[in-house]
């Protein structure tokens, strides 16, 4: 007979955080929120640490190079998707790595021979006031000198004069040598007092622009995600067929994380491919995998397959539909909850603390704040970022509104590549687990990660905490009946929006 576990499947909305003692100390610019993603022992320090507990989920419709550029600048990480090509997912791992924070290349370029009003339609298209004019028109062609929308008045001039007689040729350009620090090309920008500096190489080919405003908004990333050599860190979703080669291409690249990306982790296709990473490249290799729901899953995949994290989450993603095809999943509150005190059980057994990742379903940023409350040690994302400018979709206009397709990995757009397939099974029959569908665009990683994390910060001082696994330790949460759940929104008021007001006109 099948067994009955004790005790309702839970969703984070189902839960409050009590507020703890708040003392003078207990200010935001003292919140450290630093987490490890690698396993460690009492007492030693994990070898890869967070500065901000959010990671964006391995999908094709949110973790791009773009995406993974900018939330590790804000001190996260992405898992580039693996439902492509290894030579792509390499590319996008590629791209990453060689980010030079400060040091762009340059994608708006012209010919000598390419008139005034080709410029006006490169500024309208990329919104840039500045080009290079490089002998073939490319990001790494020849240098011969640089234009911007000052060098002529458009409707005093001739727009079909060429480039070549209004830019500032070469000799005239103020430019910096490739090899060059940030600081020193921003030095030079200081002292002669310039927007915008080239830098090129001995055969005096473009390499990158150094702009003014990126130095301001460098300096205005103190939590960037750095490795040893200064690099942006990335991580990579691999999956449990093609591992043998996706692997060593990944780990070529630069990949700093690696992670199973699967719905249903407690499998033993998964502890295989984990062991074969193992034993090939040791424990320098950072794994993690899941997902999985129980505390039986989390025993599986912390000692038999030996990853340093694992990811809790069956069902509950925004795009999912696999508990309404299969029947499968859990509350993701309950199964975070499971998880982590087997987990806490682990630590206390075996001195090994492992990270947990709660992946999916988080619709807020108060469902952000519980998980972590819970005992989570970062969240995945998809939806959350799938809203920003930088995930790789295209921007669409619906009645005036803008929005963003989203799609799930077990949805038809992304069979082709997709992790659905049930490991294993023979079946020709498919069904989908995901949708595709749209989200509202909301603005740039650098706008809304800061406000999620002020947020964040305020929480943690309000339950009289300054670190996450402080944080986890201390926090006393709450279930909430229906009632207290309206009671906490707003109450017999019309808001400014219900009267589809602006806050102009109300004022
Ligand atoms: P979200 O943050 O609620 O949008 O959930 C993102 C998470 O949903 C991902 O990290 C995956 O774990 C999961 N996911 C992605 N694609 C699918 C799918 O097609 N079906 C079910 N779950 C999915």
């Amino acid at each position: 007979m099948a067994t009955i576990i004790d005790g309702t499947s839970r969703t984070f909305s189902e839960y409050l955080i009590l507020p703890g003692r708040t003392t003078a100390s207990h200010l935001p610019q003292n919140v450290d929120l630093r987490s490890p993603v690698t396993r460690f022992r009492t007492g030693e320090s994990p070898t890869l640490q967070l500065n901000i507990p959010l990671v964006s989920a391995a999908m094709q419709s949110v973790s791009g190079s773009d995406l993974a550029i900018a939330l590790a600048r804000q001190g996260g990480l992405s898992f580039i998707f693996c439902s492509q090509s290894i030579a792509n997912q390499k590319a996008m791992i590629e791209k990453v790595k060689s980010h030079k924070a400060g040091f762009v290349i340059s994608d708006s370029n012209l010919k000598p021979t390419d008139t005034l009003s080709d410029f006006l339609s490169m500024q309208k298209k990329t919104g840039h006031s500045t080009m290079a004019v490089t002998v073939d028109g490319s990001s790494n062609g020849k240098f011969v000198g640089i234009i911007t929308d000052r060098d002529f008045w458009e409707s005093e001039t001739n727009l079909s004069d060429r480039v070549a007689d209004y830019m500032t040729p070469l000799a005239r350009v103020i430019y910096g040598k490739m090899g060059i620090s940030l600081k020193e090309a921003n030095t030079i920008l200081r002292q002669k007092k310039k927007q915008c500096l080239p830098i090129i190489d001995d055969q005096e080919h473009l390499q990158y622009l150094v702009f003014t405003k990126d130095y301001v908004d460098h300096k205005n990333n103190p939590h960037e995600l750095l490795d040893m050599r200064k690099r942006l860190v990335v991580g990579a979703a691999i999956n449990t067929h093609d591992y043998k080669e996706r692997v060593p291409a990944l780990l070529e690249a630069g990949a700093d994380v690696l992670c199973f990306d699967s719905s249903d982790g407690y499998s033993d296709y998964q502890r295989d491919a984990a062991l074969w990473i193992r034993q090939t490249y040791g424990n320098s290799v950072v794994l993690g995998g899941g997902n999985i729901v129980s505390a039986d899953g989390f025993r599986f995949l912390a000692q038999d397959a030996q990853l340093d994290f694992i990811k809790v989450g069956i069902g509950g993603g925004s795009i999912c539909i696999t508990r309404e095809q299969k029947g499968i999943g859990r509350g993701q509150a309950s199964a975070l909850l499971d998880v982590v005190a087997e987990r806490n059980k682990y630590f206390q057994e075996t001195g090994i603390y492992i990270p947990i990742c709660s992946d999916g379903g988080l619709t807020n940023d108060t469902q952000i704040f519980i998980a972590l409350a819970m005992g989570a040690d970062f969240v995945m994302m998809g939806r959350y970022f799938a809203m920003t400018y930088e995930s790789p979709t295209p921007r669409i206009n619906i009645r005036d509104k803008q929005y963003k397709p989203y799609w799930g990995e077990g949805s038809n757009k992304a069979r082709n590549w997709k992790r659905y397939h049930e490991e294993g099974a023979q079946t020709t029959v498919q069904f989908e687990e995901g949708v595709d569908a749209y989200v509202p665009i909301v603005g740039s990683v650098k706008e809304v990660v800061p406000l999620t994390l002020a947020k964040l910060r305020a929480t943690l001082c309000n339950v009289g905490t300054l670190s996450l696994p402080e944080f986890a330790q201390k926090s006393r949460l709450t279930l909430v009946s229906e009632q207290s759940f309206i009671e906490g929104g707003t109450s017999n008021v019309t808001t400014i929006d219900q009267l589809g007001l602006t806050r102009a006109d109300a004022s």
